[in-house]
């Protein structure tokens, strides 16, 4: 644990007020009306056209963890919400976020997707011009035939971005200045420095394309209305029936979900209560990051939208260490085996997908949010400020 100060940890008093929760419905959410939702938001290309120009190409992104390329002199492409993004870690150790587009005439660099791999430079497969894993032109055959081009004006576009609590986070927009990645998360910084995100680990990825819009992704980690009853035969029965308390902080959300077990606290001094193993903590970054604190290991969820019913689905499973033994090596593939494929991709993903398909149907004039789910409210507030 790396807390900045002395001052109890923020979870202490999410933990008071999940008591109260528990005892008698103390949420300020109790008083809300229901809202609604309008089912366009998630179809109209309009309204997709405007969230990838406001809040996907403006905002910082969290683009997963910098140990993704642990070997210097690594390179790994990625499509980002349509942008072909290529991240590289020098001979020299540093990340860096580049346009994976040559300057040539714009052939991608790295074809494969998601996959690190070893690179002592990057070749364009067109015509050959070799880039440095810094960006930097090192070379271009024929050389002869551009007599004006000036190698050193012609290095990989940059994305400006910054590694934080472990974890690489960019903006799309080359024009756009360095993301100063601490105020943007203003509290949050706080937060994830507290629990030590920057020192755990990537233990797995997996990365899918989904036919369902962002947002129903969002929101289904939004809400825990549902945790009981559509993971019944999963993770259901560790939790208590939608008992959990939340906060808009700034963009962001962060909320606390009880456990069957969170009552235990009641015997423990506050400095045992753990939001890991008593409850569920749950960041939300605005626009489409998530980052789910489980008993023993972290699950960071990016969302990459690249059409209305389309979106990347990045999976990172983040544990305390690398596994030791078989032991540790079978017990962490079995969480993951649990969460990504019995969870996330069998439940969780193909109940947004079955949303998408029928949010065009006619059937609801809007989507009806109760007072167990305010968070999307919250959630919807952010992006209307945003989107302007
Ligand atoms: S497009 Fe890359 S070398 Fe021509
Ligand atoms: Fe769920």
């Amino acid at each position: 644990m790396t807390m900045t100060d002395t001052a109890a940890p923020y979870w202490q008093p999410l933990f008071q007020r999940l008591l109260g929760e528990m005892d008698g419905r103390t949420s300020p959410d109790w008083q809300a009306d229901e809202t609604g939702l309008d089912p366009t938001l998630y179809i109209d290309p309009t309204r997709f056209a405007r969230e990838r120009e406001r809040l996907f190409r403006l905002m910082p992104l969290c683009l997963g963890p910098v140990d993704q390329l642990r070997e210097p002199g690594s390179a790994m492409a990625r499509e980002i919400c349509g942008v072909p993004v290529l991240i590289t870690r020098t001979r020299e150790g540093h990340v860096k976020v580049f346009l994976n587009v040559c300057r040539h005439r714009g052939a991608r660099l790295v074809v494969d997707e998601g996959e690190p791999c070893r690179r002592q430079s990057l070749v364009c497969p067109y015509h050959g011009w070799t880039y440095r894993l810094d960006g930097s032109l090192a070379g271009l055959p024929r050389a002869e035939a551009f007599p004006t081009v000036d190698k050193h004006m012609l290095g990989l576009r940059q994305l400006p971005s910054e590694v934080r609590h472990g974890m690489i986070w960019a903006v799309l927009d080359p024009a756009a200045p360095a993301p100063d990645i601490a105020a943007f998360l203003g509290p949050l910084d706080r937060d994830l420095d507290a629990i030590d995100l920057g020192g755990h680990r990537l233990y797995r990825q997996h990365a899918i394309k989904r036919a369902a819009n962002w947002k129903l992704i969002v929101e289904a980690f939004l809400e825990i209305y549902h945790l009981t009853r559509l993971h019944a035969g999963t993770i259901g029965p560790f939790f208590a029936d939608a008992v959990s308390v939340s906060d808009a902080v700034g963009p962001h959300i962060r909320f606390l979900a009880a456990r069957e077990r969170t009552a235990e606290i009641r015997e423990l001094p506050p400095e045992r209560w753990s939001p890991q193993h008593h409850g569920t903590l749950v960041h939300f970054v605005m626009p489409s990051s998530l980052f789910i604190y489980h008993p023993d290991y972290i699950s960071h969820l990016g969302l990459f939208p690249s059409a209305p019913d389309e979106t990347l689905f990045v999976h990172s499973m983040l544990t305390p260490d690398v596994p030791e033994d078989d032991k540790a090596a079978a017990h962490w593939a079995r969480s993951f085996e649990l969460i990504d494929g019995g969870v996330f991709n069998s439940e969780d993903l193909p109940t947004c997908e079955q949303i998408q398909r029928g949010m065009g149907s006619g059937a609801n004039e809007r989507l009806i949010v109760g007072r167990l789910e305010q968070n999307l409210r919250r959630f919807h507030v952010s992006l209307d400020a945003a989107l302007g």
